[in-house]
């Protein structure tokens, strides 16, 4: 099975990105199943009803979130229904949604888990216990286990992927919306990147408009951070073949795309 991850999709210059380069992508690289973080695909702020129904539309196949999982409030209508939508499964056993979904392609089954860090984050549950719990769940259905971990610090992504070496497919982490060059396959047969980076605008900070930003670092006054409509994109991906009989990933490529790195047919 071919996978493609897209990293966190932000505002409308990243969905726009992924209506341009997905089938691309998907043509370039065979992909069976799309896989793409959204919580920041509506405006910087979590994701819409309509937002999750037009990436569907686009190609995507399961959609992960974050710690803006809940920013936009028209989650709460449609969390329920959203068969493909998963936000970390670390959060309360109260909240809303599910941690882990598995999607089919050509008779062949992949589950997609995602997680939550918790260094320089607010303190969920134990991501590693949380792992180890549905890691061995999703292997009654199919060894074929992806793992979207959002976390900040790059130590605490690093070591999950390492705890998981052998028994995930593939652990990417998300978040920090910076691509980081470490891609690679672990000794047990784990493909692994620190993060993935981010699919949107590709001139400003993490996707924010950079005056905001800039601003408050200079006078750490309250600025409320906007995602721009118009500009430059950049789309950040990562791409797994993964054995269907053991689930051990064979290769893995890192995906940047922008004015600086254009597409490569
Ligand atoms: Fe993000
Ligand atoms: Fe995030």
């Amino acid at each position: 099975m071919k996978v493609l991850f897209i990293g966190d999709i932000v505002g409308s210059i990243g969905r726009d990105a992924v209506e341009k380069y997905l089938p691309r992508l998907k043509k370039k690289y065979a992909v069976d199943v799309v896989i793409a973080n959204g919580e920041n695909a509506a405006a910087g702020r979590g994701i819409t009803r309509s937002i999750y129904n037009d990436l569907l539309q686009m190609g995507v196949d399961v959609i992960t979130m974050g710690n803006h999982t809940w920013d936009n409030r028209d989650i709460f209508e449609f969390i329920d229904d959203a068969d493909y939508l998963i936000r970390p499964a670390n959060f309360s056993p109260d909240a809303p949604g599910k941690g882990m979904v598995q999607v089919s392609k050509n008779g062949v089954t992949l589950s997609v888990i995602n997680l939550h860090g918790r260094t320089f984050l607010p303190p969920h549950d134990d991501p590693f216990a949380k792992a180890d719990e549905l890691v061995a769940e999703a292997k009654e259905i199919s060894p074929l286990v992806f793992v979207d971990f959002h976390a900040e610090a790059t130590s605490e992504k690093i070591a999950l992927g390492w705890h998981l070496d052998g028994r995930a497919s593939v652990v990417v982490g998300t978040h920090t919306h910076v691509q980081t060059a470490d891609a690679r396959i672990y000794p047990g047969g784990t493909a692994y990147i620190t993060d993935v980076g981010m699919t949107g605008p590709y001139d400003e900070i993490l996707g924010m408009t950079k005056e905001n930003v800039i601003y408050r670092f200079q006078t750490q006054m309250p600025q409320r951070f906007e995602v721009p409509k118009k500009g430059r994109d950049v789309l950040s991906a990562f791409f797994v073949e993964i054995d269907d009989k053991t689930g051990k990933a064979l290769r893995q490529e890192r995906i940047y795309i922008n004015a600086d790195y254009p597409f490569q047919p």
